[in-house]
């Protein structure tokens, strides 16, 4: 089974798709960790000319197994990272690594903001998760602080708004729920309800996929 839970920068999609391999016993990517390892490489160079060949280089010559999460997680790197990934050579270099482990025996949960369109269109249950970007920006700033960062809350709305609107305008036509993906807005719930309610979700798409595998004639 291939879960795509899709949405954008804080929406809670992380924990809920970290929360969804867990219940359904499946190994779970955070594929924004591609795009942070390539664009905190990136850092010295964003400004530069030849940022679109460093950054494919990078991609290029990733080695997925070996990325380290605690030096990706800040807000900075989150910024490198959306200026990376409208390269669509950048784009490329990562698909094939997310295509494998989505296609893996025994299947997988993916988090990111085109698992379900590009990544695994086929997969069998697609999220979307949305909230509102005062919310992310709050929630975002109470992770960072978590991990000891000190954080401008002002900047960190800015940030966010400016990375979706960066996400939204991408040279590849910017990012956007599947057809047959289900939205779920965070806004209003606490984890605990957003994981209750993601995982009610996916239960629901299997029982629809299994409906119309077997024939029936699902609403
Ligand atoms: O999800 P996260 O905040 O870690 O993603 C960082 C950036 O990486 C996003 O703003 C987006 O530009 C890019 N990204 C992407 N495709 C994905 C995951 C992340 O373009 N599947």
């Amino acid at each position: 089974m291939i879960i795509a839970v899709d949405g954008p920068a804080a929406s809670g999609k992380g924990t809920i798709a970290a929360a969804l391999g867990r219940h359904y016993n499946l190994p779970h990517l955070d594929t924004g960790l591609l795009y942070r390892a390539v664009g905190r490489e990136m850092r010295a160079y964003i400004d530069m000319p030849d940022l679109e060949e460093r950054a494919l280089a990078v991609a290029r010559d990733l080695d997925t197994d070996a990325i380290d999460p605690e030096y990706l997680m800040s807000a900075e790197v989150g910024v490198l990272a959306s200026k990376v990934a409208v390269f669509p050579g950048v784009r490329q270099a990562l698909f094939e690594a997310q295509r494998g482990f989505a296609t893996q025996a025994g299947g997988a949960v993916l988090d990111g903001r085109d698992i379900g369109t590009v990544i695994a269109p086929e997969a069998d249950a697609k999220l979307f998760i949305v909230a509102e970007p005062e919310i992310r920006a709050e929630r975002r700033a109470r992770q960072l602080e978590a991990r000891g960062q000190t954080v401008d809350r002002a900047a960190m709305l800015a940030e966010i708004v400016a990375r979706d609107e960066r996400d939204r305008s991408a040279p590849h036509g910017g990012f956007h729920p599947a057809a047959d993906a289900v939205l779920l807005d965070t806004s209003q719930l606490d984890i605990e309800a957003a994981i209750t309610a993601a995982i009610a979700e996916v239960d629901a798409a299997i029982a629809r996929k299994s409906a119309s595998m077997a024939g029936g004639f699902p609403e």
